[in-house]
This record gives C-alpha cells, sequence and structure tokens, in this order.
C-alpha cells in the first residue's frame, strides 16, 4: 500500500502525541515527536547556560547538537547528544522555556531541515505546530486538534503524575495558556491551521476514539490515491 506523511499539529495537551503514536502503530508508519526535537534543544540550551538573545551563540550552540530517536519497550525516547533525555525533557523548567526557544529562527531552520529528511520516505505521522504549514506543506492528511482547556489541563496533570510530578491545575494552566499565546503569536512559523487541515476537537474523546477517526481518514486518503494511480 502506498504510504502517505500525516501531519498532526494543535496546541499543548490536546493529545497530539497519544494520538499520534497510536496512529502509527496502527499504520506501522514511525511516529516522530517533534516537540521532543525543540526540548532537547531547550535542555541543551539551559545546560549551556546559552543566551537566546545572541544569534552566534545560538548558532554555535546549534552546531553542538545531535538528536536522535530510540526505540524503547514503552516507546520511543529522545536522546540528546547520545544520552536519553526522554524524562528530562518533560520537566516543568523544559516546558516554561520551550516556546522562547522554539521561536528563534535559527532553532527552526536546524529543527524543521531535520524533520524533513526524517520524512523523506514518507509513511510517518509527525505532530507538532507547524508541520501542516511549514514542515510537510504537501502532506497527504493534516489535522489540526484542539480541546478546552480544562480537559486539557487534566489531561497534562494525569501524564506528569504518571512521571512523579505534582503540580496543581492553576499552574498548568498558566503554562499551558503562556505557550499557547507564544507558539501562536511568534514571526517565524506560529502555530495556525493549515487551510486544508481537518479539525479535531477531543474534549469529549477518549485517546481510542481520537485514534480511530485519525485512522480512518488515513485509510481514506490511502484508498483515494491508489483509486487515482489505477
Ligand atoms: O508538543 P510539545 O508540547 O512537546 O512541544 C513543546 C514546544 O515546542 C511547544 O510549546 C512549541 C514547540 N514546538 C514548535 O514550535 N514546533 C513544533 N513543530 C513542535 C513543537
Amino acid at each position: 500500500m502506498r504510504k502517505i506523511i500525516i501531519a498532526i499539529d494543535g496546541y499543548s495537551a490536546c493529545g497530539k502525541s497519544s494520538t499520534a503514536k497510536m496512529v502509527a502503530e496502527a499504520l506501522g508508519y514511525i511516529y516522530i515527536d517533534s516537540g521532543a526535537m525543540y526540548r532537547a534543544v531547550t535542555l541543551y540550551f539551559h545546560e549551556h547556560h546559552v543566551t537566546l538573545s545572541n544569534e552566534r551563540e545560538v548558532e554555535k550552540a546549534l552546531e553542538g547538537i545531535s538528536i536522535e530517536f530510540k526505540r524503547h519497550d514503552d516507546g520511543l525516547h529522545t536522546y540528546l547528544n547520545g544520552m536519553n533525555v526522554e524524562d528530562e525533557i518533560r520537566k516543568m523548567y523544559v516546558s516554561q522555556n520551550v516556546s522562547e526557544v522554539s521561536a528563534l529562527a535559527a532553532v527552526r531552520r536546524q529543527m524543521v531541515g531535520q524533520q524533513q529528511k526524517m520524512g523523506k520516505h514518507k509513511g510517518v505521522v509527525m505532530d507538532g505546530r507547524d508541520i501542516g504549514t511549514v514542515v510537510f506543506p504537501d502532506a497527504e492528511l493534516k489535522v489540526f486538534m484542539m480541546a478546552e482547556m480544562s480537559v486539557r489541563a487534566y489531561r497534562r496533570q494525569l501524564e506528569l503524575l504518571n512521571k512523579q510530578q505534582m503540580l496543581n491545575l492553576d499552574e498548568i494552566v498558566e503554562n499551558l495558556e503562556k505557550r499557547d499565546h507564544i507558539d501562536s503569536t511568534r514571526a517565524e512559523s506560529p502555530l495556525t491551521q493549515a487551510e486544508d487541515a481537518l479539525i479535531l476537537d477531543t474534549t469529549n474523546l477518549t485517546l481510542e476514539e481520537q485514534a480511530d477517526i485519525v485512522v480512518g481518514m488515513a485509510l481514506e486518503r490511502i484508498l483515494d490515491d491508489s483509486k487515482k494511480l489505477v
């Protein structure tokens, strides 16, 4: 069967990553978490005290960064310069700085280039903020996910609790609102819905329902494309 690219964009904590993982599994595709790449850069900049306003310093730091994904029993883990940073990049101090880091043009250039290489052979589900607009504007299926803030905050709280991090809902809402604002108002490829993206409101959906809907859309696209080829 012909392979396609599935781009899943949307606000933080709408269930993009979990849905994308399940869709990739169902279709036998590779899942790429583009947010994890921006988080890994943020961690590196934090550890190396990079001044974000200093372009040369940022460019130089980017030369020292290599990001990979490796398969573990519980899914893909993010590696930064050979170190497994999967847990570290999900911590609050990274979440609090990642939007500023991912707004930098040099950072985006580098990450977008790597992401495009990863999708060269198709058969990829990638989630993020600019996947359907900038990284893969020709993706065969684009989904834009959203959900009510209270639901997003609750889901993020549960996710963090599973990682032994206890945060109250107010703190989470504050972080999500700040990131929504920065992500959607930044000059460099802001979070916007691609014109040809299908909107998926996950407020009242379970994870399984969300994934089923996207798999269904993907199969429709794959079959439509196969018919066109006949
Ligand atoms: O998906 P996430 O919450 O882990 O993403 C972390 C941050 O990375 C998010 O606040 C914005 C940024 N990001 C981005 O700018 N572009 C992407 N394609 C993915 C994430």
